[in-house]
């Protein structure tokens, strides 16, 4: 075991020691009075794996195992979170209409992206700093996905090197890829990835904005300091920048590449080029144009530009202007199996998940990440069938009632 691995496992929570401080005082001479035979601690206990009974309730274990500043990282949302809240609002609009006669067991919830064949329509969404939740990163990550047959996406920005995550499972696996400015560096990151098993690599678009007000206010209680740009970080970059977005303080690896880029890049990628964060019909449009091989609808989670829609109202929308010439996936807010049903329904061809198995993985590891996807496998496969169909095919709109605002 290695030395962090100890650590997180027998390192001292926060809980734990508000537990300790709270049986040292139900001990304490001082309150014999008290006639509640049960000290506090003896009411409280971690619940185990086989408790779990949703994702949401890997969240809370995830959470005790994690310092706030790292906790904090992966929850919060841009500036005033409405986009956090509207990802999760979004779902109590789309209600699902079920139809008598189909049991469980019948549903085959398969499907095949880009020669990726998969028994659920589900993939881990890239995300950074997995080893936050584990030690083992995005390798114990892929270890859990890959024990339920889901694919990942590895994050540009993983945790561990690439080259151990390709070695810890056999899973079908894409790469992530942030633009970078420097042609000859961009080719060198893509190769790298594609020289390790990725089958295809997707272009992150969006978070052009990013400003994470969360982590600021609990400075005092352990926050990051803010990387040196970016709003509230900005000054060092304002006053020394003559051009580019750092003049205006603004995080210079944002806000400079156009459209063109993805031409540019397009030569370094052997296989399938998908590109995530797109939230309008028409940018699904110039990505279908530009040939690029299938989109993620995202809004990295409500991590972006604050007040954007949410993703599963701007679907719809980007589904039609695609019109069946590359699939369209989805992720942001996306935490029970349901949910995932009426994204299918509203014509995505698989859900990302990005939080979800993070609370797994910090929650249980990699065991955690694995029953945590179970848990959506079974729930999908139950509403699925409560919507009468058994095939992905089936679950078209007529398997929802839409109420956007
Ligand atoms: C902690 C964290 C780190 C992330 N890092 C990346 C990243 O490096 N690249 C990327 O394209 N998206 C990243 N994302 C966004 C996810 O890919 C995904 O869009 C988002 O998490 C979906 O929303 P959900 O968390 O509500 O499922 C990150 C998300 C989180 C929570």
């Amino acid at each position: 075991m290695s030395t962090l691995d100890h650590r997180w496992r027998h390192g001292l929570s926060r809980r734990q020691a508000l537990l300790s401080l709270a049986g040292l005082l139900a001990g304490s001479p001082l309150l014999r009075a008290q006639l509640d035979p049960r000290p506090l601690k003896d009411h409280r206990r971690v619940p185990g794996l086989d408790e779990m009974l949703s994702a949401f309730d890997f969240e809370p274990i995830c959470f005790a195992n994690m310092t706030l500043r790292n906790y904090d990282y992966m929850a919060h949302g841009g500036d005033s979170e409405f986009t956090l809240r509207r990802n999760r609002e979004a779902f109590e609009w789309v209600q699902l209409v079920t139809r008598p006669g189909v049991s469980a067991d019948g549903v085959d919830a398969s499907t095949e992206v880009l020669g990726v064949k998969m028994k659920y329509p589900i993939f881990i969404a890239p995300s950074t700093r997995q080893r936050d939740c584990h030690p083992d990163g995005d390798a114990g990550m892929y270890q859990g996905a890959t024990a339920t047959g889901t694919p990942m996406i590895v994050a540009s920005g993983s945790s561990v090197p690439i080259q151990r995550v390709a070695e810890a499972a056999n899973g079908p696996r894409w790469s992530q890829f942030y633009p970078i400015e420097n042609l000859t560096a961009a080719r060198e990151q893509l190769e790298l990835f594609q020289s390790h098993g990725a089958r295809a690599i997707v272009v992150t678009v969006d978070q052009q904005a990013s400003n994470y007000e969360r982590d600021l206010h609990n400075r005092n209680l352990g926050a990051a300091p803010r990387p040196a740009a970016g709003r509230g970080g900005g000054p060092p970059n304002r006053r020394t920048a003559t051009r580019g977005p750092a003049q205006y303080g603004a995080d210079p690896r944002r806000f400079w590449y156009s459209w063109q880029y993805l031409d540019e890049i397009r030569p370094f990628v052997k296989g399938q080029m998908l590109v995530k964060g797109i939230v309008t019909g028409e940018d699904a449009k110039i990505c279908v144009e530009k040939g690029i091989d299938g989109i993620v609808v995202s809004n990295h989670g409500g991590r972006g530009l604050d007040y954007e829609p949410s993703t599963l109202e701007v679907l719809p929308e980007i589904v039609d202007a695609v019109g069946g010439k590359i699939p369209v996936l989805v992720d942001s807010g996306f935490r029970r199996g349901s949910d995932l049903v009426k994204a299918i329904a509203l014509g995505a061809k698989a859900v990302c998940l990005g939080r979800a198995p993070r609370w797994g993985l910090g929650a249980f590891g990699p065991a955690g990440v694995q029953r945590l996807l179970e848990i959506i496998q079974a729930e999908f496969r139950e509403a699925m069938a409560s919507t009468g169909r058994t095939t992905l095919a089936a679950l078209d709109r007529t398997a929802v009632r839409t109420n956007f605002p």
